[in-house]
């Protein structure tokens, strides 16, 4: 069967670049920075991109490139099939919540997830859609939806963001908290908390990447592209949290302590992860001037985020069934759709009738949240970092990543890259995964 392959440097910038721009920079990034000192933590971030994430994303596209879709071995293998398709799993349940959010405006949270039909419909719904694009093939469906989505999302957030930071009520306030390094609240675990996050934001150490890299043409230039998928997914997190925080602000969700003067989030508010989507965006929303296009803009965009982002997810079993099973991707489509959507349905349920099976307080939702984040992730993140960057010769490398000596910069380069992928980005996966697991 021949591979099919992206159309050229923009298909492959806007997939993997789809791939990164997800729930991750909307509602875990934006609280990230007010958290860990503004703009310092901006910095840090960044230098983490640079020395860390930015050569992790490389090696992998290198590597599958090079040797192929899934070229560990046995076990290693299927350890890199199962992450993404349980991710994948309790992603779409999040991804039904905010199609239901789009298209129904806000409701009372609690209520909606605990039931049953509904959140089992939604999952049904999103899980299709990503099904049916999987479906189409990686041009016509993969490459051709990222190419209409990602400009979409990025108009419709840079609209929110200005209406965000317009608002009055002390959004400027909040732009400029955002924005001010504070780097008394900067220590050594801000670099880990950085590292996670433009882990999970560049959808890296999962061998998603790997699979991407075996469909860009030889003849793209991949530091160029995984500059600019690194460039994008922190554009879109800095969006966000200009959407995020200057809104949280105007609506006292963020204040100065009068005593101290320190900026705090209000304890009452849900200011991060799933709370602050479904709960406390709408009740800021609720109370704003037009406030319910808002939230259909939002939702929209929170929607197409996550689209983006799992259907790179759901790529990853279809690549593998029809690679090693030989079967077509259509039957592959409907075997990973229906093997994900019982999977997502136990978590679903599990806010619901399914409450009841709990271990250490976690539900099967927060089980599998858990042991992805902390343990399987981690781990193959490790795995993936090294294969990537020892599992090659150091002169296959290099003609990878030079396209055989045709990009002159990028083999003079050659030896600072080698040095980013060979040692210093294992010794910072080394600390995230080594954190993670402790943690
Ligand atoms: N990068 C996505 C986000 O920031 O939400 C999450 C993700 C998608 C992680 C795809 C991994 C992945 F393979």
């Amino acid at each position: 069967m021949k591979k099919e392959k992206f159309s050229g440097g923009l298909g492959a910038l806007l997939v993997l670049a789809g791939s990164a721009v997800g729930l991750g920079n909307i509602w875990r990034f934006p609280y990230m920075v007010a958290e860990n000192g503004g703009g310092a933590f901006i910095l840090i971030y960044i230098l983490c991109m640079l020395l860390v994430s930015v050569p992790v994303l490389l090696s992998e596209i290198a590597l599958g490139r090079h040797k192929g879709n899934m070229k560990f071995h046995g076990l290693v293998n299927l350890l890199f099939v199962l992450i993404p398709t349980i991710t994948l799993s309790y992603y779409s349940v999040i991804g039904g919540w905010t199609l239901r959010y789009m298209v129904f405006g806000n409701s009372d949270f609690g209520s909606f997830v605990s039931s049953t039909g509904h959140p089992l419909a939604c999952l049904a719904i999103f899980l299709g859609a990503t099904a049916l694009i999987v479906l189409l093939g990686v041009r016509s469906g993969l490459e051709k939806f990222s190419k209409i989505m990602m400009p979409a999302l990025f108009l419709i957030m840079c609209a929110l963001a200005v209406y965000s930071c317009c608002m009055g009520h002390g959004s400027s306030e909040g732009l400029r908290f955002l924005f001010r390094p504070d780097f008394s609240k900067v220590g050594p675990e801000t670099f880990v908390k950085a590292l996670g996050q433009a882990f999970f934001s560049l959808s890296i150490g999962m061998g998603i990447m790997v699979t991407f890299g075996s469909y860009i043409g030889k003849d793209e230039n991949l530091l160029a592209t995984a500059a600019k998928t690194s460039v994008a997914d922190l554009v879109f997190a800095l969006i966000s949290a200009c959407v995020v925080i200057p809104a949280l602000f105007a609506f006292g969700m963020f204040f100065q302590d009068p005593l101290t003067g320190e900026v705090m989030a209000n304890p009452e508010a849900d200011v991060v992860g799933a709370g602050l989507i479904f709960k406390t965006l709408p009740a800021v929303f609720s109370q704003m001037p037009m406030g319910w296009l808002v939230s259909v803009f939002f939702f929209l965009a929170v929607t197409l985020a996550a689209l983006s982002s799992s259907i790179s997810l759901f790529e990853v079993p279809v690549a593998w069934l029809t690679e090693k099973f030989g079967i077509s991707r259509s039957w592959a489509c409907l075997a990973v759709f229906l093997f994900c959507y019982a999977v997502g349905a136990l978590c679903s349920l599990s806010f619901g009738v399914l409450g009841g099976i709990s271990f250490k307080g976690m539900n099967i939702f927060d089980m599998l949240d858990w042991t992805t984040a902390n343990v399987l992730m981690p781990l193959a993140g490790l795995i993936c970092v090294l294969y990537a960057a020892w599992g090659m010769k150091k002169t296959e490398l290099r003609s990878e990543l030079s396209n055989s000596g045709k990009l002159r910069g990028v083999d003079r380069l050659f030896p600072v890259l080698d040095l980013l992928i060979r040692y210093i980005a294992p010794a910072g996966v080394l600390a995230v995964a080594l954190s993670g697991l402790i943690g």
